[in-house]
């Protein structure tokens, strides 16, 4: 293939994935997103092999195959709760591919035995550095929400400085090799081992709750590695991808940090999610007030407006089917439903919007908490779903909560508020709700999707 026709298609590709990402902004449009996306993808991987010329395909395609049949079942067999996971994994590969493909070509120049220029040299040890973390530290996001490690932050005295440490002799080691132009072997190993030891050290202090930030930041590392092996290989598509992934990842990041007013150097260095202290204000001497499905029915069936505020817990009970069931009898018997989605409710940006979709709930009917919150003073009831800090009263007025400053929902101006959950366990911020004391608020204690069942139930009886 000549080289021009293979820069014009890789901008082909590139034009796809930008068009894809931009469509990724609504659910509406999300799979089609991905499905141009994908096909951008499959432009760069063809021209690539077909500019590259003498190629060995078997090897391809036995990994093309391998490789499909891993992400295929693994696509269709994961749960929407454990989606976070996967991604972790699929960030981690990335970074993978990158520390691999980098250590690969560092590994072909010692053995031909050229010098590496220096800049080669910068962005082939950042592939390898910035793909190491990444791979280690994703796995390690990955068994905190797997809950095969522990979620708590993993702390002891020093640790900063240890990493510190162990970074100041990474980038020592790094520099070396860049220095000296004539590729060596002891700091090419040393740097890949110490950039896989830092990833885990990294990743341990943060919070099980946290690593879908961990992870978009990772997500963004992952996108900066592939970008530096680009450089290295000279492939532009890959530099072009990885940057957009790069970017969109910090992006992604720090939206998510803004929605839960912390800033990310709080989220990676802060070790939130362990034995709260402060903010802690206690429930004592403070009631609950309980309330059956059979009762709420009769005052549900009669209500004109209604919010329901999603949360981790419907992702939890699979209740996404039910809420909208009984959405459906209310709107029958002439009320109107709309439902509030918080920007970090639930473990990963969108986690709401992706359910309520899955349940065939019209997007118009979804709204983003700046565009709901003065509606909840003249809403007749809100259905509290599962949903725990994002409802959270103290993100007002407790200045010494782990979560003030956050903006929530405003659940506890509603007429009549009734939260369904199991007990009075705290959410991810480990902290009382006083929303659930409060004079107009009831609690439906129970499983989300077994309580949901049976309110359907009785407000048909109605
Ligand atoms: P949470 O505050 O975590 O509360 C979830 C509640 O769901 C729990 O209190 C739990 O109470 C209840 N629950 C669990 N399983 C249930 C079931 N089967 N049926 C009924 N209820 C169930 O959730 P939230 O309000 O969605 O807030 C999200 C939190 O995650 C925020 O603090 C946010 O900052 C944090 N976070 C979110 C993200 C993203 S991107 N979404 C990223 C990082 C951190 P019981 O155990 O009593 O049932």
């Amino acid at each position: 293939m000549p080289h021009w026709l293979a820069q014009l298609l890789y901008l082909v590709a590139a034009v796809l994935f930008i068009v894809g990402l931009k469509r990724l902004n609504h659910p509406a449009t999300a799979r089609q997103g991905n499905m141009i996306s994908g096909a951008g993808m499959l432009v760069a991987i063809v021209v690539t092999l077909l500019d590259l010329g003498q190629v060995n395909y078997t090897v391809i395609i036995a990994g093309v195959v391998v490789g499909s049949a891993i992400g295929l079942t693994g696509a269709l067999s994961v749960p929407m709760t454990s989606m976070p996971q996967m991604v972790a994994l699929l960030n981690g590969f990335g970074g993978g591919a990158s520390m691999v493909v980098g250590g690969a070509e560092f590994l072909r120049l010692y053995q031909v035995g050229n010098d590496i220029p220096t800049p080669t040299g910068v962005v082939m040890q950042l592939s390898l550095i910035i793909g190491a973390v990444t791979f280690s530290g994703s796995f390690i996001a990955f068994g905190k929400l797997q809950e095969i490690m522990p979620g708590r932050p993993i702390t002891y005295p020093g640790q900063q400085w240890v990493n510190g440490l162990l970074a100041i002799v990474l980038f020592g080691l790094a520099g070396w090799q860049i220095s000296t132009n004539v590729p060596l072997l002891a700091p090419f190993y040393g740097v890949a081992v110490l950039a896989l030891i830092l990833g885990v050290l990294l990743v341990i202090p943060i919070g099980g709750a946290d690593q879908p930030v961990v992870i978009s930041l990772l997500n963004s590392y992952s996108g900066v590695a592939a970008a530096m092996t680009g450089f290295v290989i000279n492939n532009e598509v890959l530099i072009i991808a990885g940057a957009l992934v790069g970017s969109a990842g910090i992006i992604l990041s720090q939206l998510m940090c803004k929605a839960m007013n912390r800033s990310l150097a709080n989220v990676l260095f802060g070790a939130f999610g362990a034995v709260v202290t402060a903010g802690k204000r206690s429930a004592e001497g403070l009631t609950v007030k309980a309330i059956t499905a059979e009762d709420f029915a009769v005052q549900l069936a009669y209500a004109q407006k209604v919010i329901v505020v999603p949360g981790y817990g419907m992702a939890v009970a699979q209740a996404q089917h039910q809420v909208r069931e009984l959405a459906d009898l209310i709107e029958k018997r002439g009320g109107a439903v709309k439902y509030a989605v918080h920007p970090v409710a639930g473990r990963m940006p969108g986690h709401m919007n992706v359910l309520l979709a899955e349940a065939n709930i019209p997007y118009d009917k979804l709204y983003d908490m700046d565009d709901i919150n003065d509606e909840f003073a003249e809403t007749d009831v809100c259905l509290v779903i599962g949903a725990n800090d994002v409802v959270n009263p103290a993100a007002r007025t407790d200045t010494s909560s782990p979560i003030f400053g956050m903006p929530i929902l405003n659940a506890d101006h509603a007429k009549m508020c009734v939260v369904f959950k199991r007990s009075m366990a705290a959410g991810f911020a480990g902290i009382e709700n006083e929303l659930f004391y409060g004079d107009k608020t009831w609690m439906l204690f129970g499983d989300a999707k077994a309580s949901l069942s049976k309110l359907i139930a009785e407000v048909k009886q109605v």
